[in-house]
């Protein structure tokens, strides 16, 4: 049964190749989008020295031929070599020109002026819009830059969406998950300055999170955490709650309390001695830049109870809308 088997000749199956993202640009990228737009062009009546002139000025290999930009050949440094053997430099472009001109259209897929390089074996191709016109001419460089300037750009969209908060925890059920850290900061600990912070952004990188995500919470918490270095009497604690929705973030201390929140919200008021300035703090930007980084930030501050800065990150825009569902998140935040 089994020789049976082997004996058969395999049926003849055609195996679909693996498609790569640039393979699929080639059919999504349209030639408009890639081609260049400044096209150097010479009319009929100009002559071969002129084009010489030309070719030479902007390092080009050939030049569309148009009369009201309506293409009627193109003259290349093959023409322009021929007339030079004829010793023949002042004669008129349209003596060598070919006017067999391959041309492809604007909304044509990049596809198309792949296949016409690899089947005519050119350089250049002039593009034509609907109605004939030139609009701009396409080189092999131009496809390789507008597939490398779109592959970048999806590489960053891609980059967003890879990282979706809902990643953090997703395989954990429950009615409500979260993650709490808590970091002690002693007061003028300019040594571990910045410790927390960066442990954070690792740790919210760890959990999937979208790196533009971790980076404007690490730069929130940096400056929460220099505020308690610097101008908390006792140091104070920064405690961040991580959920799939949200990142809420506290930096806690008892003292000395902010006399004037608005004012200290002003870029560049700050009470730092001379000797933090002259360490490079104090440029009373701090708060600005977390207001800057977070979605929502609350400052509550008294000389009795010290200070409370609260700021929040929304990991997806939509469950932000849902936030306040007063039963399951904020009510229980503190508990
Ligand atoms: N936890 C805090 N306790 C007491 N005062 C604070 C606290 N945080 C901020 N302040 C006050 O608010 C001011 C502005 O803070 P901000 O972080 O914007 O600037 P800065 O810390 O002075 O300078 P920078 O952050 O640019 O190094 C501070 O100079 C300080 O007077
Ligand atoms: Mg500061």
């Amino acid at each position: 049964m089994d020789d049976l088997f082997e004996e058969e000749e395999a049926p003849e199956v055609l195996l679909a190749k693996s498609l790569t993202r640039v393979d699929e640009l080639a059919y999504d990228l349209r030639v408009r989008e890639v081609m260049c737009d400044q096209v150097k062009a010479v009319t009929p009546d100009m002559t071969m020295q002129d084009v010489l002139n030309l070719l030479r000025q902007e390092h080009i290999s050939g030049a569309p031929v148009v009369v009201d930009d309506q293409l009627l050949g193109v003259i290349s440094l093959e023409d322009l070599i021929r007339s030079m053997t004829d010793n023949d430099l002042e004669a008129k472009v349209s003596k060598y020109m070919s006017t067999q001109v391959i041309a492809v259209n604007g909304y044509d897929a990049v596809i198309e002026a792949v296949k016409a390089f690899t089947r005519y074996k050119v350089g250049r191709l002039p593009v034509l819009n609907r109605n004939g016109k030139l609009v701009g001419m396409i080189t092999k460089g131009d496809i390789t830059r507008g597939v490398l300037g779109a592959l970048q750009q999806g590489y960053h969209k891609e980059e967003i969406q890879k990282y979706r908060a809902s990643h953090l925890f997703e395989d954990i059920i429950s009615d409500r998950t979260s993650l709490i850290l808590r970091y002690r900061i002693q007061p003028h600990d300019f040594i571990h300055g910045g410790t927390a912070s960066s442990l954070i952004k690792r740790t919210l990188l760890r959990l999937g999170a979208n790196p533009q995500i971790a980076r404007r919470c690490g730069i929130a918490v940096y400056e929460a955490e220099m505020n308690l270095i610097i101008h908390a009497t006792n140091g104070g604690l920064i405690r961040l709650e991580i959920e799939p929705h949200r990142i809420l973030i506290h930096a806690i201390d008892d003292g000395p309390g902010i006399p004037d929140i608005q004012l200290a919200m002003q870029p560049g008021y700050s009470t730092a001695s001379e000797k933090i300035r002259e360490m490079g703090f104090g440029a009373g930007m701090g708060l600005v830049n977390m207001q800057r980084c977070v979605d929502k930030m609350s400052l509550r501050s008294s000389p009795e109870l010290g200070t409370k800065l609260e700021m929040k990150i929304y990991l997806q825009y939509e469950e932000s809308l849902k936030e306040p569902s007063q039963s399951s998140a904020e009510e229980t935040d503190q508990k």
